[in-house]
């Protein structure tokens, strides 16, 4: 069993790319453990605060810490990423001793309702774990339209997207226990 730390870039009480995390973990399969972990009541990051650090922090950063691989779903902003998801990695990787995304198996999904599908996003999330070596899944995953790829249930994605997303974790479940 491989236990998967989900973060989600949108908090968005309808978000897009919260209802894919959420699919997402209903299609896994029984070997993978998936949650999300909550980033948006983590304090604004700020290294005055390393030497008594927030207590949702230490509870962040002790989620990632024990996951075996870590999903990103997220939409992009502005062509970049999130600044409540730049605000998570940052917590996890300070200090650099305690980087708990050092060397983590990693995957990113991102989703827009704009045909472009967040290809820049997609990007800015793995270019801000590089210094943390985060060994990324080099498969590109870009959800466009993602407004209309949900059922009438507005929950539950249509076929085509789920046999693409759960070709998708299969590839991420071999690629986590390549390295643990
Ligand atoms: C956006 N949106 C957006 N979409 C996109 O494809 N490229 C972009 O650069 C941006 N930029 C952007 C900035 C900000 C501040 C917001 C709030 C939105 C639109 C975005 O894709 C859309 O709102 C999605 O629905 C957001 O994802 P969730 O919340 O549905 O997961």
């Amino acid at each position: 069993m491989k236990k998967i730390a989900v973060l989600v870039g949108s908090l968005r009480k309808d978000s897009f790319n919260k209802k894919i995390a959420n699919e997402l973990i209903r299609l896994a399969s029984d070997s993978l453990e998936m949650e999300i972990a909550e980033i948006g009541d983590l304090n604004l990051f700020n290294e005055d605060l390393l030497e008594n650090s927030p207590s949702s922090w230490k509870a962040f950063k002790k989620k990632i810490k024990e996951a075996d691989g870590i999903l990103f779903v997220s939409p992009e902003y502005n062509r970049s990423i999130p600044g409540v998801l730049k605000n998570a990695i940052d917590i996890a990787t300070r200090p650099p001793s305690e980087n708990v995304l050092f060397k983590k198996p990693a995957a990113v999904v991102t989703a827009s309702p704009s045909k472009i599908s967040a290809i820049a996003g997609n990007h800015a999330i793995r270019q801000a774990v590089i210094f943390s070596q985060v060994r990324m899944l080099p498969t590109e995953v870009y959800i466009g339209e993602v407004d209309k790829l949900f059922k009438e249930d507005q929950k539950t994605l249509v076929e085509s997207t789920e046999k693409f997303l759960s070709r998708v974790l299969k590839e991420f479940e071999d690629w986590v226990k390549l390295f643990s």
